[in-house]
């Protein structure tokens, strides 16, 4: 199959066949292309002027302050223990004030974003205002420089982007959409003007407060979707332990849809693959506890050649609506002539926002583009994984490198460069595509690295397998509440590799909790070998740690300085650390 995307032939083959029949070799050819269109958010649009809004929720005994959603308001973050600023469209974004690092500055579409302002603690966990990016349109003012040292690497300028009407996590907002934070008990919520605004004790609103944890059809059945295999997985989900593991979204790809729409113009089911039709299936698997997911595409036709979603936003957002839908995945296909991949995606974000049910935006552009931080709240960074370690682009090694921080594998250093990590937090998550665990073309042990990779750079797990009949190795990987407890970190701060080695790695993620850190040890060699992580390269102050090993669930009691272990071929250790 070919298809068009920014005007370059790409090849790929159909998926018409289930997964196990896909042949390996298929190559897309959209990078240089997507480098190009990375490269183009840096020409200039004006910014536009902040407004006014209120304040968002500020906890003072500890924990995370994540305020709500504001459009064209100012969003501040909370007051906390730890802190994540706002993230504001045409508005003010500006990093909580707090007494124990990190705080992290807002992200922001045509405004200005201010970097946190950590006030003490420990210097090598704290960056003053890191996160102060600039999105679209914006302008970044790293936050102030913090008291007691560690470093300050101030904020991303961009001259960029237009200055559309979006949301701010951790604030309020005069006329926008307001949904109250994840702050602990004394937080107070945000204050006016939004359809909702509340706060406080619960986290009401928040959409994708922690990366997203489900399943999808794609990976193993492809086209072979059909209502009672959605339902056999909803079954299995509870009986299998996936859901109390925390898995939620059932999510059904491409290939659901009639091959047209109705007469007036609606999107419909196949029915012969769902008879029942969707709102039966989402009613059962809501049932169950369980979310539905559904899959549409921002062109004239999916990816699999079925009706997409352009100039038909509103309709089918309304229709996913009526029919209970909690999930979009947005693919990237047959864009329409002369349309423009930023305000398709947006035309869909706001169509669901328009419904008032809350739909998590899952954007599926095959690459990271700056203003997607500020519609949805995930969006991969590459290309389609497939069930292989390292053959291809499409293998779990190269969406690794470049979800995850070798940019050294590139030519362009921007190429899924280290900076990724910066765009995670509550509510807007990278997502490197989903899980092959269990699918039989890697060994449990690359599973095993597969999921713990995954883990420590808070993405979204969704899990890609037939979950009705899968092994014990395969639950004990997905349902790892140590490894998976790593992911849900409320913190929400992607771990990136900390070794200058680029084959026996050591990969760090900062944690909730004092000098508390997830660590992966990870060996890409075809050799056992020992890999040591040292204290002090995490951010610990203390001369000795306590640490668990999050596989073999094991505590190790404290260490002094360091910790050497023997780590397989393609295999990993992985250690959940915390400073004495
Ligand atoms: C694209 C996406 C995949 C999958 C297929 C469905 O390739 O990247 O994840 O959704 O389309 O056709």
């Amino acid at each position: 199959m070919t298809f068009q995307q920014d005007g370059i032939l790409h090849h790929r083959q159909s998926r018409l066949a289930p997964h196990a029949t896909r042949a390996p070799t298929r190559e897309w050819l959209f990078r240089g292309v997507l480098l190009g269109c990375f490269a183009g958010w840096a020409l200039g649009c004006s910014n536009a002027a902040p407004a006014s809004g209120g304040t968002g929720g500020a906890q003072t005994t500890g924990g995370t302050a994540t305020g709500g959603v504001a459009t064209g308001g100012v969003a501040t973050g909370g007051s906390a223990s730890t802190a994540t600023g706002g993230s504001a469209a045409g508005g003010v974004a500006a990093g909580g004030s707090s007494g124990t690092p990190p705080v992290v500055g807002g992200n922001t579409t045509g405004g200005t974003a201010t970097g946190g302002t950590p006030a003490g603690g420990s210097a090598s966990t704290a960056s003053g205002g890191a996160a102060g990016a600039a999105q679209a349109g914006g302008s970044a003012a790293g936050g102030a420089p913090q008291a007691t040292g560690g470093t300050n690497s101030g904020g991303v300028t961009s001259s960029s982007g237009s200055a559309a009407g979006g949301r701010a996590t951790g604030g309020a907002a005069t006329g926008g959409i307001v949904t109250g934070g994840t702050g602990g008990p004394s937080s107070t919520g945000g204050a006016s003007g939004g359809n909702t605004s509340s706060g406080g004790t619960t986290a009401p609103g928040m959409l994708a407060a922690t990366p997203p944890m489900g399943w999808n059809s794609w990976n193993k059945f492809g086209g072979g979707v059909t209502d009672t295999l959605v339902r056999g997985i909803a079954d299995a989900m509870v009986s299998s332990g996936m859901q109390a593991a925390g898995y939620q979204y059932i999510n059904i790809d491409d290939m659901w849809q009639a091959s047209s729409r109705d007469s007036s113009g609606n999107i419909a089911p196949s029915a012969s693959k769902f008879p029942s039709g969707i709102k039966a299936l989402a009613d059962y698997v809501h049932g169950k506890g369980l979310k539905l997911g559904l899959y549409s595409d921002r062109g004239t036709k999916t990816c699999a050649g079925l009706p997409g979603s352009y100039s038909y936003e509103t309709k089918d957002a309304q229709t996913y609506a009526s029919w209970g839908v909690d999930y979009l995945k947005y693919d990237n296909c047959s864009p329409a002539a002369g349309s423009n991949i930023q305000t398709d995606y947006t035309n869909m974000a706001n169509a669901l926002k328009a419904t008032g049910r809350p739909i998590l935006f899952s954007i599926c552009a095959w690459w990271f583009y700056n203003w997607e931080t500020s519609i949805g709240q995930m969006w991969r960074t590459g290309t389609d994984i497939t069930d292989t370690w390292d053959t291809d682009s499409h293998s779990f090694i190269s969406l690794l490198n470049n979800n995850g921080g070798w940019s050294s594998r590139y030519s362009n250093a921007s190429y899924g460069s280290p900076g990724l990590a910066q765009y995670a937090g509550p509510g807007h998550w990278n997502d490197p595509d989903m899980l092959e665990v269990g699918n039989g073309g890697m060994t449990d042990t690359e599973y095993q690295s597969h999921f713990s990779l995954w883990a420590i750079m808070a993405a979204p797990l969704i899990a890609g397998n037939d979950v009705r009949s899968m092994n014990a190795a395969t639950k004990n990987i997905l349902t790892n509440a140590d490894v998976i407890a790593v992911d849900q970190d409320p913190l929400g701060t992607q771990g990136k590799p900390i070794s200058t080695s680029t084959t026996l790695e050591v990969w760090s993620k900062k944690l909730s909790g004092t000098q508390t850190y997830a660590v992966v040890l990870f060996n890409r060699t075809t050799a056992s070998a020992d890999i040591t992580v040292t204290w002090a390269s995490l951010g610990i102050t203390s001369a000795s740690a306590t640490a668990r090993d999050l596989w073999s669930h094991t505590d190790l009691g404290s260490i002094a300085t360091q910790y050497k272990a023997t780590v397989p071929s393609h295999g990993v250790v992985m250690l959940k650390v915390v400073g004495d």
